[in-house]
């Protein structure tokens, strides 16, 4: 895979994202230009400096605003060029039990995981935004795709991003661009850790050994992303590649 020359927009690039952080190195290794995407600019410069190549950019923008995405996809491309791809990685992440659920939970769960993710093809497909062979990949959940408790809002907007690829993959196919998402299950990293402590010692096994092939680490998600992005991956669009040791298949 050789991404020289080529130009991807990665959001949730912040250098405390496990899995943002490994796209963006993988990408940077196989001699990509990034523009990294978050809200917190010195997260963001961090990442930057871990970066071997100094061609990258960082665009501090907050993907709620929905309504400003259009006009801010529009700045990115006149400054920088039409786009060969991009990750969506930035995500809002929690536990929503149903019994405490309200309607700002619900936009904050899916503003971020979903419609900024629509937004942001809607925006990128447009005439002079992307380049010829075009990829977008989306990072959703093995969450989107079997229940889990206190998981609703944000598996429910996982599931959304992965019907979304599908619908968009049939209606960019005739501009050639393809449109996939990526859905790891539980990944080796920070957060991962968090959810143990929440768990306690018994539940933690049990969810590890739900994983036959083991935690999967924020490198095999990158793969997969890299993957997506080549044109190895030539004909595949509207697919959802769960990257999750095998957590799906139980
Ligand atoms: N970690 C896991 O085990 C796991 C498992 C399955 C799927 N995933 C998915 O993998 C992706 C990466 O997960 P992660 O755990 O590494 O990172 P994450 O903490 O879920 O989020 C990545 C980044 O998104 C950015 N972000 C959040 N809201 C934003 C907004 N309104 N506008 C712009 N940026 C925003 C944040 O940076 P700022 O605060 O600087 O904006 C954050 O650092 C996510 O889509 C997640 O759902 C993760």
């Amino acid at each position: 895979m050789n991404f020289a020359n080529k130009l991807y927009i990665v959001t949730g690039a912040a250098v405390d994202s496990d899995i943002g952080l490994a796209i963006c190195q993988s990408l940077d290794e196989k001699g990509a230009r990034l523009i990294l995407v978050g809200r917190r600019a010195e997260a963001l410069e961090t990442t930057l400096s871990l970066l071997k190549n100094k061609h990258h950019k960082i665009s501090v923008f907050d993907l709620s605003q929905l309504d400003s995405i259009a006009a801010w996809a529009k700045l990115l491309v006149d400054d920088y060029g039409a786009i060969d791809g991009l990750v969506h990685s930035a995500s809002f992440q929690g536990y929503s039990p149903l019994r405490g659920i309200t309607a700002k939970q619900i936009s904050q769960y899916f503003d971020v995981n979903f419609s900024a993710a629509v937004m942001l093809v809607s925006a990128f497909s447009k005439a002079k935004h992307f380049n010829p062979n075009a990829s977008f990949v989306m990072i959703g959940s093995a969450a989107g795709l079997r229940g889990l408790k206190a998981r609703t809002l944000y598996a429910a907007s996982k599931a959304a991003l992965s019907s979304m690829v599908q619908s968009a993959a049939l209606e960019l196919a005739n501009k050639s661009i393809r449109v996939n998402c990526v859905a790891p299950a539980v990944v080796d990293g920070a957060k991962a850790e968090i959810q143990f402590k929440t768990l306690g010692e018994a539940q933690t096994k049990l969810l590890i050994s739900s994983h036959p092939l083991g935690l999967s680490t924020p490198k095999d998600v990158a793969n997969s992303v890299c993957f997506l992005l080549s044109t190895l991956s030539a004909k595949t669009t509207g697919v959802t590649l769960p990257v999750d040791g095998g957590f799906l298949a139980g």
